[in-house]
């Protein structure tokens, strides 16, 4: 018996007699021209309404993502003048700010380095992107690959306009995070000769994807909190940074806290701040749904503008081709690319292809949104969207029996829960956001442009262009975790912090007023809105 209602169930079986035919089918990828004209009619980033010209700071009269530039144009949640900078609560070499991946890693460094550390963080210690992460970590590993064949596909991906530096930084520690992860106890997916297991994502000419069944991030999180908790570093959960403090010089000189269960403010000195808050997904631009997790509020790009950090790419936001359509409380869940690298079509109510399955993200996505509203021919739910079939049970068609169950055991489990079997019937998708492309930029040495304020991980701008490719995500958090703990820890043997200063708030809010701003938020807004009359989540269709 299927747990899909009887009126999707004619579509599935349209899929089924297609699938002989479209087994023997090539799909050849798309001309530099026709993806540039696909994204540019498709893409939810070029709908005239989905980004808007902040007007202070130091990106003022650049057009950001719609919300982010409010938040952006809203005033400090901060009075200035009702903190008492006197009274500091941790003094500390480094602040990391930030528990996923990217400020895990490093603290872990920067412990190891000499630096006495503080790690902060909103939720837990975990709660994150990182852990939502599926797919795995790209790194080129095997024979038939090379650094520099990963450096093409990273720059193509994210269509030139990647930093080369920070591109060139990815790709070549990629093989030395894989081996560090591993040797912390991380259980890869390996061959029975002990071989890694490597996968396709979309745009990557090689299997470069090393995963951990289609929990990766969750095992990755798994082993390094661990080694956080073992070293004993210091860890303060349930405390986001509010704002950041400079000295009268205007560099790096801590944090101040909100402690979000009591809301007493906590105030950290530190030579040195790395970020490391991860992405933006429960704004929901444009109004879709997301693959992130509760906390993904942008609060380290809000905080670091305010004090003076410039923005990279932030009009350009990624929409993940497979998020979950149906059952609808699954609305927005990432269904790993993985099940695309593995063999797994796309398909619509005709039982028809309509795009190679391994374009990047932005193309595949933009496919699937003119095949649903353009071409009409999504699948139509009992609550009226449309999705598009994901072809999962090709996966263990084209690999073997048991495939599905090792390698996406997560994805199996989750819609059994439902009464869907995924190994005999495809899954309902439809594009979902995943992640932010830019953010705060960041030199090789995941420096921004403040001194002292170090960031890595998906905050951090400039490294994956304006299109992410599959893998490199839970790639960048580490080698941008090692890079901003190993230079921060050099920095701070050199600097010395002044007195403690909130005037980059007062100035900040000034020039709100001088422009004539006020949009009646205040920020970082640290959790999502939920309530009936704030939420405005919908699919695009
Ligand atoms: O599709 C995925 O598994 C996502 C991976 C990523 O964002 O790198």
């Amino acid at each position: 018996m299927s747990g899909y209602p009887i009126s999707i169930q004619e579509s599935i079986k349209k899929l089924e007699q297609t699938r002989s035919f479209r087994l023997t089918q090539e799909i050849p990828r798309l001309s530099f021209s026709e993806r540039e004209q696909l994204l540019k009619e498709c893409h939810p980033d070029y709908r005239p309404d989905s980004i808007k010209e902040v007007r202070v700071g130091p990106n003022k009269g650049e057009r950001l993502t719609n919300k982010l530039a409010d938040l952006l144009e809203a005033k400090s949640s901060l009075k200035p003048d009702k903190i008492d900078l006197q009274f500091i609560d941790h003094e500390v070499d480094i602040l990391v700010i930030g528990g996923g991946g990217a400020g895990v890693s490093a603290a872990l460094i920067a412990q190891e380095r000499g630096a006495s550390v503080l790690l902060a963080t909103k939720l837990r210690i975990g709660d994150s992107n990182t852990i939502m992460a599926e797919g795995g970590i790209a790194a080129a590993t095997q024979c038939n690959d090379t650094p520099e064949r990963h450096f093409l596909d990273t720059i193509g991906g994210g269509r030139f306009k990647n930093k080369k530096d920070l591109v060139s930084a990815l790709v070549h520690d990629a093989p030395l995070m894989v081996e560090w992860l591993k040797d912390l106890g991380c259980m890869f997916d390996t061959h029975d000769n002990g071989d890694f297991v490597v996968s396709f994502a979309g745009g990557q000419q090689r299997r470069r994807v090393h995963s951990c069944k289609d929990t990766s991030g969750l095992e990755f999180m798994r082993v390094i909190r661990d080694e956080l908790y073992n070293r004993k570093i210091p860890v303060l959960e349930y405390c986001p940074a509010i704002e950041l403090l400079l000295d009268e010089e205007g560099k790096s000189a801590g944090a101040i806290l909100k402690n979000i269960e009591t809301g007493e403010h906590l105030i950290v000195k530190a030579k040195a701040v790395i970020l490391a808050t991860g992405g933006i997904g429960r704004l929901h631009p444009c109004d879709f749904p997301t693959t992130n997790h509760y906390g993904a509020t942008a609060d380290g790009l809000v905080i670091a503008y305010r004090a003076g950090a410039n923005l990279l790419h932030m009009d350009h936001i990624q929409f993940h081709p497979t998020g979950a359509m149906w059952p609808e409380q699954m609305l927005g869940q990432l269904i790993t690319e993985a099940c695309r690298g593995n063999g797994s079509h796309l398909v619509n109510i005709n039982g028809d292809r309509f795009i190679n399955e391994l374009e990047t993200r932005d193309t595949v996505s933009s496919a699937i949104l003119r095949e649903v509203k353009d071409r009409g021919n999504g699948i139509p739910t009992p609550t009226g969207k449309e999705g598009i079939w994901l072809d999962t049970p090709l996966i263990n068609i084209r690999g073997d029996a048991g495939k599905l169950d090792r390698m996406f055991a997560g994805i199996v489990h989750r819609f059994n829960e439902y009464g869907i079997d995924v190994r005999k019937e495809p899954i309902m998708i439809f594009p979902t956001q995943h992640y932010q492309n830019g953010g705060v930029e960041i030199d090789s040495d995941a420096r921004t442009s403040v001194a002292g304020i170090y960031a890595a991980g998906e905050c951090s701008g400039g490294v994956q262009g304006i299109n992410r490719l599959g893998g490199n995500s839970l790639l960048d958090i580490f080698v941008f975790g090692h890079r901003s703990a190993n230079n921060a820890c050099e920095y701070v043997k050199k600097v010395k912090v002044g007195k403690l200063s909130l005037r980059h708030i007062t100035e900040y809010n000034r020039q709100l007023d001088e422009v004539g701003i006020n949009n009646g938020l205040t920020s970082p807004i640290l959790l999502p809105d939920y309530t009936r009359e704030a939420v405005k989540i919908k699919s695009y269709n």
